[in-house]
């Protein structure tokens, strides 16, 4: 057996290509390990949406050069977005990488592999064209969807599965290398997509998660049929066996009526929206050309809501882009007090070489401003989930158990500590047994705070409890 080291940053994207990978190269006899010391293949995943993620894989790379030395046979690789950015610059920066590979090409891998180890000095660079390098069908041609045959055993868990529905982006707002590094927005057929999901279902999966950048503006033409992405959701609900959907992530102009109906009407859709504002001024939005204003963004934020009370709905916020007043901040803060969502991924602008906002605005708001804000930005949000998640005490959830939790002790006996998620999305915390993993189980909270709701599994057999439980009603 040769052994592989896989090290993945970014988004689920990136994670889901990660297994695929893993699961392809399984099939060339190789097997996983932990430390790159043993491993006869090493591969970084990575993230070029700030420059804080491609700083970690370039250290990553330093502090694999004596490894190399000492074994030269080493093959080392770097795919993902960073790869596609950087192409033969990595191998100025880490002479000896022998594989640069981007996420468009990751079907690759295993041939790219393979050489390398018959021609160690080789390197070998497998990227997709950029955005002004031809035709758009050309363009789009060289970025192709990497989905094999799926393998349950590479992932995280055996009944939880990311579904890729869409690749690229065309939306391209100011701020963002995606579109450059992932191409031309490209959905997959809808057919494809329930076929896999079947699979994965016949398999023992029971929750799927379908990835798209801008997810909800997915649509596809097959024959004489256009799909829209509500009527994927239908199609996906129908496959027997999966009892959870989600899907991240959304665009706030294309979450229309049909889309938000669907999650509504559709019991398996998970009560989660994952949408991101992204700034709280119409200044900024607009030199972000999002593409909406902040009224947009409130009238699709309070249709979901009055369409369904119990909705969790989160944000990504970035902090610091060009140009924002303290005033421009306030509104961010302002929209975060107004929508209380479950939860903001927030972020300090990072100028990327490249996006239209690197050529055109400057990046002239300071570090330590940039800092202060986004803590800003954190406590309020935290004070908010916190506040949100206080709701919970005494009610009762219905728990997707995912495994153990962090804290957990592997080899202890008795009780373990496990963790799962409610039907909005939050995460639970509470003892059980590695039995339960997997089961959907009803679970009692008696504590909160900002991220973690903490509570305890509810069984029949305990009679009295559940009757003192049961006369409250439960918010999910
Ligand atoms: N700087 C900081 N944050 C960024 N994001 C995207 N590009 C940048 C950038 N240049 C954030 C956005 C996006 C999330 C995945 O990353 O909030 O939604
Ligand atoms: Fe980047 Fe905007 Fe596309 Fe999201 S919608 S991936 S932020 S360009």
């Amino acid at each position: 057996m040769k052994k592989l080291y896989i090290e993945t940053v970014g988004c689920q994207m990136n994670l889901l290509d990660s297994e695929l990978v893993v699961a392809s190269l399984r099939k060339e006899g190789y097997e996983l390990t932990n430390s790159t010391a043993d491993a006869d293949t090493v591969l970084f995943n990575t993230c070029s949406v700030r420059q804080h993620a491609e700083d970690k894989i370039y250290s990553a790379l330093g502090r694999l050069k004596d490894a190399k030395k000492q074994m030269p046979n080493k093959v080392i690789g770097v795919m993902g977005c960073m790869a596609q950015k950087d192409q033969r610059l990595i191998f100025q920066r880490a002479p000896y990488v022998d594989i640069v590979v981007g996420p468009g090409q990751l079907h690759q891998i295993p041939r790219l592999v393979r050489e390398a180890r018959e021609n160690p000095n080789q390197q070998q660079l497998e990227v997709s064209l950029g955005r002004k390098d031809g035709a758009v069908e050309t363009i789009k041609r060289s970025h192709e969807s990497f989905d094999p045959l799926r393998d349950p055993t590479m992932r995280p868990t055996p009944f939880q599965a990311y579904v890729r529905i869409q690749i690229g982006c065309d939306k391209f707002c100011t701020y963002c290398i995606v579109p450059s590094v992932r191409g031309p927005e490209q959905s997959r057929p809808g057919s494809q997509i329930v076929a896999e999901v079947q699979q994965l279902a016949d398999e023992g999966c029971k929750e799927v998660t379908l990835l798209g950048q801008t997810v909800n503006s997915w649509r596809h033409t097959e024959g004489d049929r256009t799909w829209r992405f509500s009527d994927l959701l239908h199609a996906v609900h129908e496959v027997a066996g999966i009892e959870r959907i989600k899907f991240v992530t959304s665009y706030p102009k294309d979450m229309t009526d049909d889309v938000l109906a669907a999650v509504r009407d559709l019991p398996k859709c998970v009560k989660y929206l994952h949408v991101p504002a992204q700034h709280g001024s119409d200044t900024q939005l607009a030199r972000m050309k999002r593409g909406y204003t902040i009224a947009d963004y409130r009238e699709m934020h309070d249709r979901a809501k009055k369409w369904m009370p119990n909705v969790a709905i989160t944000s990504d916020f970035i902090v610091g882009f060009s140009g924002e007043s303290e005033e421009d901040f306030q509104q961010t803060m302002d929209l975060v007090r107004e929508c209380r969502f479950k939860n903001s991924f927030i972020f300090k602008y990072s100028e990327r070489p490249g996006t239209k906002s690197a050529d055109h605005l400057p990046d002239d708001i300071p570090d330590e401003v940039k800092r202060r804000r986004n803590n800003e930005l954190l406590a309020l949000q935290n004070q908010i989930s916190e506040e949100d998640n206080q709701r919970f005490l005494g009610q009762r959830v219905q728990v997707l158990i995912e495994g153990p939790s962090k804290k957990a002790d592997p080899n202890a006996a008795g009780p373990l500590q496990l963790t799962g998620r409610t039907l909005c999305d939050r995460i639970v915390v509470f003892e059980g047994n590695r039995r339960q993993v997997g089961q959907t189980l009803p679970v009692a909270i008696y504590d909160a705070n900002a991220h973690t709701l903490f509570g305890a599994v509810v069984t029949d057999h305990v009679g009295p409890e559940v009757f003192s439980l049961a006369g409250v009603s439960s918010a999910e």
